[in-house]
């Protein structure tokens, strides 16, 4: 059967670009939830346009790029340092996004983003627009158009603008928050109105997706109904797709012999035993062999994770006597509550001092929007506690948490999911949260716990299975922490279970396949109205 033509659009491409030389460009995966459930999309014929992450100012540069990424079926949209500055950094990461995560701007903040806002808003409209000329010029007739995130809340009316014929159906990876804190964007309405010429709008949650309704009836006075929204006659339809993993890709990376030699390397690790200084600097030299291999090949940066963290605390692991493991995955962002979940490790060792030299947080916080000073300063902060804690608790041959500020390879990631004890989300607000996801899908063997945020979109769906706690609340996540550590192990059977099921049955496929059946019938539908 002929697959069908999807194009995706997203702010981020999936592979994200390094330049090595006049001509030449490295591509390396990009991180974030929304990459990763769109790599797990294979049922149709899909091109992806997007940014590949850097400025690239010469024609030269430009072509090779283009030529590079199209061995990948990604098509590039090439942003300025300028537009990059106000409509990424600016009104994209500073504005939208605290907003739809219900967090605040600083106070400090306030005023100049006020001043600035206009322009900022500006330039997300023009960047928007320049998504919109890529797109028709590849656009054939017949294809799905799939806009992604809040970035291109925009597209959808850029798009019918273009050609009102076209699919266009736009998806949210983040929360959408009440309507009483979307009304207080200055530019609520707009955004509502472009985002209403889509022909269907989706959400990870219920919750979200009763948001935006209440928020277009409220504010744009349009009619509300089960279906969707409705403006004199013309539905756009508004429904819940929640997104999944490629669990298959996870449960068979688990099985590879090169994960089973991390896996091997990770328990001999925390298992305490005895490893000798030679074996660490044997190690070491190693690790920087290997990456000095890989900047001479121009192969992307991928070192091994053993080396990682023996890189981060060498001595100190030496010799320690760990049972468990717990284990952080986050883009190092305000809205994961990184500070709030080691407040309540800390709380936890301090009121549990039989466990401190038994248990260790790793925390693997992959840097992201670095130029944004809310992302420098939350740095600086975790830092900061961290420092203190493994301070306050440490000896000379341990340290209770370990912070990498740096992002795992694959196989690595799988690795550490399979050996951890007890996975940690503590998300203040977060869309869906797929490191929960994959934790459970790498859980086969150990049945490990996992502590979720009842502010996670993913509360919906794991909730029966993962310990759902308040992450503001620091009492209650300490004493989940003490619950999951000490669970016997037919509670924590029963737990996976549910939780590996939900997990295997709702994929990233199933999720492309629903959203992209249900924006052909709503087109099918529209026409039979008319
Ligand atoms: N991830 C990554 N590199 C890493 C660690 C994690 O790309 O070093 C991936 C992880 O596997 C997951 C995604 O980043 O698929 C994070 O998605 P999530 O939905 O949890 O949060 P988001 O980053 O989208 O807010
Ligand atoms: C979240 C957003 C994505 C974004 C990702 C990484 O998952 O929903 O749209 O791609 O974070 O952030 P970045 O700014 O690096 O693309």
């Amino acid at each position: 059967s002929v697959k069908q033509r999807l194009l995706v659009v997203a702010n981020r491409l999936p592979v994200s670009a390094v330049r090595r030389g006049e001509e030449s460009w490295s591509l390396e995966i990009s991180a974030g939830g929304l990459v990763s459930a769109l790599l797990g999309v294979k049922e149709f014929e899909a091109r992806w346009i997007g940014w590949a992450g850097v400025n690239v100012p010469d024609e030269i540069g430009r072509r090779a790029l283009a030529k590079a990424l199209a061995e990948k079926r990604c098509i590039p949209v090439f942003l300025d340092e300028e537009i990059v500055h106000q409509y990424y950094n600016g009104y994209c990461n500073n504005i939208l996004w605290p907003l739809f995560h219900y967090l605040g701007l600083p106070q400090e903040d306030r005023l100049a983003t006020t001043r600035s806002f206009q322009s900022q808003f500006d330039a997300y409209k023009r960047a928007n627009q320049m998504f919109a000329d890529v797109v028709n010029e590849h656009y054939e007739e017949g294809d799905v158009v799939w806009c992604h995130d809040y970035h291109l809340m925009f597209l959808p009316k850029c798009l019918k603008e273009y050609n009102s014929k076209m699919k266009v159906g736009w998806f949210l990876h983040t929360p959408f928050p009440s309507s009483e804190i979307h009304r207080t964007l200055p530019s609520r309405s707009e955004l509502l109105r472009s985002v209403l010429a889509a022909d269907l709008v989706g959400f990870h949650t219920y919750d979200y997706a009763r948001h935006f309704v209440s928020a277009c009836t409220r504010i744009l006075g349009f009619e509300g109904t089960p279906e969707g929204v409705e403006d004199q006659g013309k539905l756009t339809r508004v429904a819940a797709f929640p997104i999944g993993i490629d669990s298959d890709r996870f449960t068979r990376a688990v099985e590879l012999p090169q994960v089973q030699s991390h896996i091997k390397d990770l328990k001999e690790r925390f298992a305490g035993r005895k490893v000798c200084i030679a074996l660490i600097i044997f190690t070491y030299f190693t690790y920087y062999l290997h990456s000095a291999y890989h900047y001479a090949l121009e192969l992307s940066y991928d070192d091994d994770l053993t080396a990682a963290f023996t890189r981060s605390h060498p001595p100190l692991l030496v010799g320690t006597a760990l049972t468990a493991v717990m284990l952080g995955v986050d883009r190092l962002d305000m809205i994961k509550g990184i500070p709030q979940k080691i407040l309540a490790f800390e709380k936890f060792l301090e009121e549990n001092p039989t466990w401190r030299d038994k248990v260790v947080l790793l925390q693997i916080a992959v840097p992201t929007r670095t130029d944004v000073s809310e992302y420098q300063k939350l740095t600086s902060q975790v830092h900061e506690i961290v420092g203190r804690i493994n301070g306050r608790f440490g000896t000379l041959t341990a340290v209770p948490i370990h912070h990498l500020d740096r992002s795992l390879d694959f196989h690595a990631l799988c690795a550490l999911y399979a050996v951890t004890d007890v996975a940690i989300v503590t998300s203040l607000r977060d869309g869906m949260n797929l490191v929960s996801y994959e934790f459970v899908a790498c859980q086969e063997e150990k049945k490990g716990v996992l502590i979720l945020s009842e502010f996670a979109g993913a509360a919906q769906s794991l909730g029966a299975g993962a310990l759902l706690v308040n992450p503001w609340n620091v009492t209650e996540v300490a004493n989940s922490i003490g619950y999951a550590l000490n669970m016997p192990a037919d509670e924590r059977e029963k737990r996976h279970r549910h939780n590996f099921a939900h997990v295997t049955t709702h994929t990233a496929q199933d999720w492309a396949e629903t959203f992209v059946s249900e924006l052909n019938d709503t087109i099918v539908e529209a026409q039979l109205r008319t």
